[in-house]
């Protein structure tokens, strides 16, 4: 059902608020500081020493374990990978004693995840799945794991799967650097508390969803379209230049923003959106002047701000801002209004947003 909503993917972008809620329900307790997850709790010892850990995924799913890189190695200070099964699979990896294979999928049938997974079993690895399916294939073959609960997601560009899979990882991390001792308490205290403060501030964002609706209907021509993001910020460039090209059919790439001067900044000229993700953090006064660039050489900016932002907000063409928010639960925030304008973008384009051509929900062959 679409409960009046005129397409599915813009149901399930504005349940966000529901399914990030349900996945922290019955989890964090920030008044507590406590979080349940037994998929943790029985194997924290594994957790908790590992040397390593490798996460293994597909397409949206990859760019959340992107972000857990970020998130993981700064808050547990252990080491990540971050593979495409899909490459990971056909290689000969190494894997050492003690190395956890986390492995995040929606469906939690993706081929290239499921073969990957066997082959790690086979090198003896510990498999830990982040999956939305219940009983799907890549639960039953995971150890042991963590559901996202975001419920079932019928539009095939993966929206409200991302956002859960976000924050049953920013649980996971919290809790195994907890037990390593790697979070002090008032930093854990923070977290927990923005992260409970997560549904509250994306339901804000929706409220002013019109306003991306405008700026969609006048890049709706673009041919092509560059996103820039730097530290937790850079996978969801990544990922808003997935959403654009599967739902509106624009050529669109994601980089980090410092990259741009190694090649891509060729391509700006005066027809060429450039979108920012640019909340407030430490890379902040960075991004300022990767915007200057990119207005020195006429290109059209697009950003995503933290409200209150004068500085960027007077440089950009068009500016959307989300509410504050720590720098590690930015992501949850900053991914919204990205989804939303390849919604709008889509729609004013004409195209098929729930089913885009050539693809399917579920990627379950080679
Ligand atoms: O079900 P999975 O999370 O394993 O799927 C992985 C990708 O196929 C999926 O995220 C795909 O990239 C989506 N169409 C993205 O919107």
């Amino acid at each position: 059902e679409k409960s009046g909503y005129e397409h599915f993917m813009l149901k399930e972008i504005n349940e966000q608020p529901a399914t990030i809620y349900d996945c922290l329900r019955g989890r964090l307790d920030a008044v507590k500081g406590t979080i349940t997850m037994k998929g943790i709790e029985d194997n924290i010892e594994a957790l908790v020493a590992a040397p390593r850990y490798i996460i293994i995924a597909c397409g949206t799913s990859w760019h959340a374990g992107l972000v857990a890189e970020y998130i993981i190695e700064e808050l547990c200070r252990t080491p990540v990978e971050v593979e495409y099964a899909s490459e990971f699979r056909y290689r000969n990896p190494i894997i050492h004693k003690g190395d956890v294979i986390i492995a995040i999928s929606q469906s939690g049938e993706t081929a290239d995840t499921l073969v990957a997974i066997e082959k790690a079993k086979e090198k003896g690895a510990f498999i830990f799945g982040i999956v939305n399916v219940v009983g799907s294939s890549i639960a039953r073959a995971s150890h042991a794991g963590a559901y996202t609960h975001a419920g079932m997601e019928i539009g095939v560009a993966s929206t409200k799967a991302f956002t859960a899979q976000l924050t049953v990882l920013l649980m996971i991390a919290l809790k195994i650097a907890k037990s390593k001792g790697t979070i002090d308490e008032k930093r854990f205290s923070h977290l927990m508390t923005e992260l409970e403060e997560v549904p509250e501030k994306v339901e804000s964002i929706l409220k002013n969803s019109q306003e991306l609706n405008t700026i969609a209907v006048k890049y709706k021509n673009a041919v092509n379209a560059l996103y820039l993001g730097r530290g937790y910020n850079f996978p969801i460039a990544l990922e808003g230049a997935l959403k654009l090209k599967e739902i509106s059919y624009i050529h669109a790439e994601g980089y980090p923003a410092a990259e741009m001067k190694h090649g891509p900044i060729a391509l700006v000229d005066k027809d060429l959106p450039v979108v920012f993700v640019a909340t407030k953090d430490e890379y902040h006064a960075k991004i300022v002047s990767n915007i200057q660039e990119i207005k020195a050489r006429k290109g059209k900016v697009i950003a995503i701000i933290t409200e209150g932002d004068e500085a960027i907000a007077g440089m950009a063409d068009d500016v959307f801002a989300v509410p504050p928010a720590d720098e590690i639960v930015a992501p949850l925030l900053s991914v919204i209004p990205l989804q939303l304008l390849s919604y709008y973008i889509g729609v004013a384009k004409g195209c098929d947003v729930d089913k885009p051509r050539n693809l399917a929900k579920s990627v379950t062959v080679e």
